[in-house]
Formats: structure tokens, C-alpha cells, sequence
């Protein structure tokens, strides 16, 4: 049993709690949740050489608990009426106590959210993060992904300007392309016979209701981390104690620093930039009577909406725009390569160098209009994008010839394979990279 624990990770590891007088003592024997914490968040085994891309997760549960707590407060001050919404948000602004700050702080904080949870699946991407065992904890991110992003949507509709109307119009629109029941299904979500005083009602709602629900989808995303640990740069499976640390302060303190630096970074949008990162139509109350000159989303929907206008057929392209992520859940088993981590796989490097490069010109793409070389690059971007996960992430797998490896995470970093710390790194060369 003893082996198979090994085996599965370290997660299963000996509880390192120890009480410390008779109240928790009582506690520990009732609800072992002190228990739980310590080994958890404090003893928990965690590979050695996790670098700054493993310190998204912490910072993504930051920014969670930042738009919850905003969130809460600012829902105190609107209005979620058709009528009423766009003057109690300006009201928000000017007249209640640091409304601005709240309300920025909210608005930043959703770019600053995604643009974490890019990082974060990139680097899942890059060191093969989904492999097995950490299948389900990957597509539970995917189901994350999902909630972030139509909890982000609705949330940009409640101030009621208008790129908030215009923006529901367009995507509540796209359920009408499929075949005989998307006329009702549109209707039935608008609650009415277009964009309404009922469709606003309803946003309000569900955004207030996701981030919750987003919450336990993370409970059991961290938990599925827990089972087999973390994976680590090098995508080798722990092999012992030498290879890893106890989580705190080890990580608790690289976690918090990146924290602290990813922090500046928020708050200087947040005091000197708050709208940049938005559209200044937002301003204008909506008027169901006027249509922008350009509707594009958030940033953060750029790629999504250039996979959608990159394909002419109204239904294919949503099927494509909404297959852009449900592929995600297939990449365990579209991925044939016997080794994780990208550091040793030099083909698949540069297909990923591409990838990235491709969802910039997506990007790029959908914050222009739909003309001339940009439809071109659009559909060579979207084309790359659908045949990355399902041509090159089976073939190049398979055909690949990855670089040695080292036989263990300590290994390398320590001569002799572990014990005593090294005077310095070795440079054994397969640790490069
Ligand atoms: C609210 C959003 C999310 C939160 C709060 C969150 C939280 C975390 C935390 C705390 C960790 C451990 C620390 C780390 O590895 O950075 C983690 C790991 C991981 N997350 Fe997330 N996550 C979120 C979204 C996502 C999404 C959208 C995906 C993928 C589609 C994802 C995939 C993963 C994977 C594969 C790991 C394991 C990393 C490894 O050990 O290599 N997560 N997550």
C-alpha cells in the first residue's frame, strides 16, 4: 500500500499535524479541519523545482476572492433594471464612498483574472500539466474557463451602455443559427422578443450566482490536485523525498511575492489606467435604436470572436467559436507524447512557439473589422489553432525524438542524487532548457 501511495504522487502523505493543547485536541477529534489546513496548505509534499509559472493558481484564487468581495459590495449600490442601471452604476462613480475604487478594482480585476488564467493554461500547455494522472484536473479548469468566461460576459451587459446592449445582441444572437429550435432558445433566453429589461434581470442574477459556483468547481479542481501533487518543470513523477519540500514557507513565500509583484501590476491599471482596458462606448447609455460603428468585446474574447467572423457559414462559425475550447477537454488523449514537460521535446517547442503566436494574431484579428488581410490572417490563425491540438499534438508525438532526460527532479540539481545540499547547481547539460 505503502508503494502504491509512492506511486500515485505524495499527496497521500503522513499527516504532520500535531495538536497543540486540550481546545484543539478536542477540535482535531470532532472536525480535523486544522488538520486538514496543515497538511494541505502547510506540510504538503511540492516539488523542489516549481518555478513562477506555478504561482497563477495562487494568484487566480486572489483574483477570485477579489471580484467576489467587490462584487458583493458594488451589487449593494445597482440597480439591475433597463431603465435605472446605467445612472446607478455613474452613481456608484461620483456618489458613493469609494465607489470608484470598487468599481474599477471590478472591472480591471476581470482583465487582470484573465489574463492570469492565460498564463495559467499556457503553462499547463507547455509543461504537459494535463497528462495523466491530472486528466480531470485539467478539464476542470476547462469547466472553470467556461464559468470565467460567461460570468465575464454577462457581468460587461449590467452597466447598460452601449456596447453592454449591442454586445448581449451579437452573442445571444448566435443561438438563433441552429436549426429549428434556435429561435425559441434565443427567446427563451432573453425572456422576452429581444435584448430587455428581463435579459438584464436574469444576467444580474446569474452573474451574482456563477462566481459561487466557480468557487466549488475550484475546491475541486485544488482537490484533484491534491490526489497525484503538483506536476514540476521538468514533468518527471516525484521520486522520493528529496524531491520535493513542504509547501510552506517554501511556496507560501514565492507564491506571495509573486503575488505582491502581479498586485502592482493591478493597481496601476486600477489608479491610472481604469478604462483602458475597456471601450469608451460603454459610456453612452444603450439605445436598442443605435448600433455602434464596431461591436468587439473584452480583450480577453478578441481570439474567440476572430475564430467566429474567420469562418462565413453563421452556424459553423459559433460551432467553431464554441469548439475553440471544448477541443481543450480532449488534449490528455490528443497528446500521444510519452514525455510532459516541452523543456524536453524540441519539435513541439516550436509548434508551441506558433500556437502562441497565432492566438496573438486572433487576437489582433478580432479587434479589427472583418476586412481585407485580416480575414486572411484570421482564418490561417484559426486553421493553425484547430490543427495544433488535432494534427500536430498526435502526430508530432509520435514521430518526435525528445531530448534525454534526467533521472530524477534532485538528480540533476544535486550531485550524487540527493542528501546534502550541492556547493552549486551542476551544469549537468539535459537540465538546460
Ligand atoms: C478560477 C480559476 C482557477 C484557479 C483559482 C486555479 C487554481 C489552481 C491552483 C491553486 C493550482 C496549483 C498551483 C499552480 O499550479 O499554479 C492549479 C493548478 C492547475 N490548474 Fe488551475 N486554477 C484555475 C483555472 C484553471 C484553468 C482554466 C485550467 C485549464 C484549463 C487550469 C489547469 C490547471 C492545471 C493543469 C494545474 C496543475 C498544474 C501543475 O501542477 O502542473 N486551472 N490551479
Amino acid at each position: 500500500m505503502a508503494h502504491q501511495s509512492e506511486q500515485q504522487g505524495h499527496a497521500a502523505h503522513e499527516s504532520t499535524y500535531r495538536t497543540t493543547g486540550p481546545f484543539t485536541e478536542w477540535l482535531d477529534k470532532r472536525l480535523p479541519i486544522l488538520r486538514f489546513a496543515n497538511d494541505t496548505m502547510m506540510s504538503f509534499p511540492t516539488p523542489r523545482n516549481l518555478n513562477y509559472w506555478w504561482t497563477f493558481g495562487g494568484i487566480l484564487t486572489f483574483c477570485l476572492a477579489v471580484q467576489i468581495v467587490t462584487g458583493i459590495i458594488l451589487a449593494m449600490h445597482y440597480t439591475p433594471n433597463a431603465d435605472l442601471a446605467f445612472g446607478s452604476v455613474e452613481r456608484i462613480m461620483r456618489d458613493v464612498n469609494y465607489g470608484w475604487l470598487l468599481r474599477y478594482t471590478h472591472a480591471v480585476g476581470a482583465s487582470m483574472f484573465f489574463l492570469a488564467v492565460y498564463v495559467h493554461i499556457f503553462r499547463g500547455l507547455y509543461y504537459g500539466s494535463y497528462k495523466a494522472p491530472r486528466e480531470i484536473l485539467w478539464m476542470l479548469g476547462v469547466v472553470i474557463l467556461l464559468l470565467m468566461m460567461a460570468t465575464a460576459f454577462m457581468g460587461y451587459v449590467l452597466p447598460w451602455g452601449q456596447m453592454s446592449f449591442w454586445a448581449a445582441t451579437v452573442i445571444t444572437n448566435f443561438f438563433t443559427a441552429f436549426p429549428v429550435v434556435g429561435k425559441f432558445i434565443t427567446e427563451w433566453l432573453w425572456g422576452g422578443f429581444a435584448v430587455g429589461n428581463a435579459t438584464l434581470n436574469r444576467f444580474f442574477s446569474l452573474h451574482y450566482l456563477l462566481p459561487f459556483v466557480i468557487v466549488g468547481v475550484v475546491a475541486l479542481h485544488v482537490w484533484a490536485l491534491h490526489v497525484p501533487g503538483n506536476n514540476n518543470p521538468t514533468g518527471l513523477d516525484v521520486k522520493g523525498k528529496q524531491d520535493t519540500l513542504p509547501f510552506h514557507p517554501y511556496y507560501t513565500v514565492k507564491d506571495g511575492f509573486a503575488l505582491v509583484l502581479f498586485t502592482i501590476v493591478f493597481a496601476w491599471f486600477v489608479f491610472f489606467a481604469p478604462n483602458s482596458l475597456g471601450h469608451p462606448d460603454n459610456y453612452i447609455p444603450a439605445n436598442p435604436l443605435v448600433t455602434p460603428p464596431h461591436i468587439v468585446p473584452e480583450w480577453y474574447f478578441l481570439p474567440f470572436y476572430a475564430i467566429l467572423r474567420s469562418i462565413p457559414d453563421k452556424l459553423l462559425g459559433v460551432i467553431a467559436m464554441f469548439g475553440s475550447i471544448v477541443v481543450l477537454f480532449l488534449i490528455p488523449w490528443l497528446d500521444t507524447s510519452k514525455v510532459r514537460s516541452m523543456r524536453y521535446r524540441p519539435m513541439m517547442q516550436w509548434f508551441f512557439l506558433f500556437f502562441v503566436a497565432a492566438c496573438g494574431v486572433l487576437m489582433w484579428c478580432g479587434a479589427n473589422p472583418p476586412e481585407g488581410n485580416f480575414v486572411l490572417y484570421a482564418r490561417l490563425a484559426t486553421s493553425y489553432y484547430f490543427a495544433y491540438f488535432l494534427i500536430i499534438m498526435p502526430l508530432v508525438g509520435m514521430i518526435e525524438q525528445p531530448r534525454k532526460m534526467p533521472e530524477s527532479i534532485a538528480k540533476p540539481v544535486l550531485p550524487g542524487g540527493g542528501g546534502a545540499m550541492p556547493a552549486r547547481a551542476s551544469a549537468a547539460p539535459q537540465t538546460k532548457g
